[in-house]
């Protein structure tokens, strides 16, 4: 028995393929389409493996929006999308803005027209803390509440941003529409969930984030420096000097020491890592109370609401690997800001949706897949960890 029947855009990628997990756990049917450009297949693999369910999978671009009604007209039991499609790389929507609206903005109108068309009217929407911007610049709204106001400050962002706008239009204009017509106006909901900063893999070792290309999260590239597949990790942290997005330290040897000098602790920034884990929980529930509660749109953030320093995070990668990983101070990163820590309230009280597990299990999760798995899903996991 199904309780319900879910597309997930993006769903072979890091937190789809975790959020389809999740739903195949919590009895949902789940539909996954992708069209691999930063994933594969083996995800399902992996998925499969560990519930013993496989979600049903076609390879299609979320640009294409004919295929997006071949997908509701083969599944016609989907009530409910989860949609993840989207290019990230802050620094690359700053050289090719035009693909990330195309893929992020277009994707989601493709989708949004095809769910129309088909009568599927519940959306949780995978927006980004990126969208606040700096909110250091308001007094008082560090951890950042959802009322802060938004101002993305990249190209990335602000399709976040202007997605969760579209969304909001369109879910208030059917709703104006059903209301006109004499129908029931409950349909149409969307949850905009505003992620911190994903951490982490599956305990079991043999599931977890495997870019296709270089890496630029802080926690992939120390796994990266602690496998020896990179010499040492870049802190970006000195404000007299700026770093370019591709890596290039400018400057960085006209100025000697450098020297970490943001205004934290320990002068590195802060971020709210949330377990994957916790993440993709927080889809589940995010999903029943849209299917529960028809709030319209509603936006949560979903983060710890605890900040750790880059300095921080480099010891607590260093204790699980159980030896000190090389880093090199260097300037700042053209766009970082000083803190991005959330307040998850909202969806502590709303959603009942609270994260459970620690930086350390994040960690500790994040080195078992890494080191069992160096190459990612281009290799079978071992025997151990399939059989565990
Ligand atoms: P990911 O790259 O692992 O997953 C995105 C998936 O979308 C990939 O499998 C990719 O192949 C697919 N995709 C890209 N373009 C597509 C297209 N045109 N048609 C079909 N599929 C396409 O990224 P992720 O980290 O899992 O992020 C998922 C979502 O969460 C994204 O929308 C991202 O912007 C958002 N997000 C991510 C983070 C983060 O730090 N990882 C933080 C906040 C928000
Ligand atoms: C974390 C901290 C860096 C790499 C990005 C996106 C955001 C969201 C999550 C999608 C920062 C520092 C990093 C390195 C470093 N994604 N760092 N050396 O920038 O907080 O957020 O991913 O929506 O939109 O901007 O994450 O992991 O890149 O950086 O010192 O080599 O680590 O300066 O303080 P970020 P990150």
């Amino acid at each position: 028995m199904t309780v319900g029947s879910v597309l997930i855009t993006g769903g072979t990628g890091y937190i789809g393929s975790f959020t389809a997990l999740a739903l195949l756990e919590a009895d949902y049917e789940v539909v996954v389409v992708d069209n691999l450009y930063n994933s594969s297949e083996e995800a399902l693999n992996r998925i499969e493996s560990i519930c013993g369910k496989r979600p049903h999978f076609h390879n299609i671009d979320v640009r294409d929006e004919a295929a997006f009604d071949g997908v509701f007209d083969a599944h016609p039991h989907i009530d409910s999308v989860i949609h993840f499609a989207a290019l990230k790389a802050v620094g690359e929507s700053s050289d090719i803005p035009l693909e990330y609206y195309r893929t992020n903005v277009g994707g989601t109108i493709s989708l949004l027209s095809s769910m129309t068309r088909h009568n599927v009217s519940n959306i949780v929407f995978s927006s980004s803390a990126t969208v606040y911007g700096d909110a250091t610049r308001f007094p008082n709204m560090i951890p950042i509440p959802e009322e802060c106001p938004i101002g993305p400050t990249n190209p990335y962002g602000r399709t976040k941003s202007t997605v969760e706008s579209i969304i909001t239009d369109h879910v208030q204009a059917q709703r104006n529409k059903l209301k006109r017509e004499g129908k029931s106006f409950d349909h149409w909901n969307a949850a905009v969930l505003r992620y911190f900063n994903p951490a982490g893999s599956h305990p079991s070792g043999i599931m977890g984030e495997d870019p296709q290309g270089v890496p630029y999260n802080l926690l992939p590239l120390l796994a990266q420096v602690a496998i020896g597949k990179r010499e040492k990790l870049l802190v970006f942290g000195d404000g007299r000097t700026a770093i370019s997005h591709v890596g290039f330290p400018y400057g960085s040897r006209l100025l000697t020491p450098l020297t970490v000098d943001y205004d934290s602790s320990d002068g590195t920034a802060i971020r709210d890592y949330i377990h994957i884990l916790d993440l993709a929980a927080g889809h589940l529930v995010a999903l029943n109370y849209l299917r529960d509660h028809h709030p319209g749109v509603r936006a949560w953030n979903l983060g710890t609401g605890k900040g750790s320093t880059v300095f921080h995070m480099i010891k607590a990668f260093s204790a699980v690997v159980g030896r000190d990983l090389p880093y090199e101070v260097v300037g700042r990163r053209e766009g970082d800001v000083l803190d991005l820590t959330a307040n998850p309230r909202r969806a502590n009280d709303e959603l009942k949706w609270k994260a459970e597990r620690t930086l350390e299990d994040a960690c500790a999760d994040l080195w078992r897949w890494t080191e069992n798995n160096p190459l990612g899903y281009r290799q079978t996991p071992p025997e151990n960890l399939l059989e565990a």
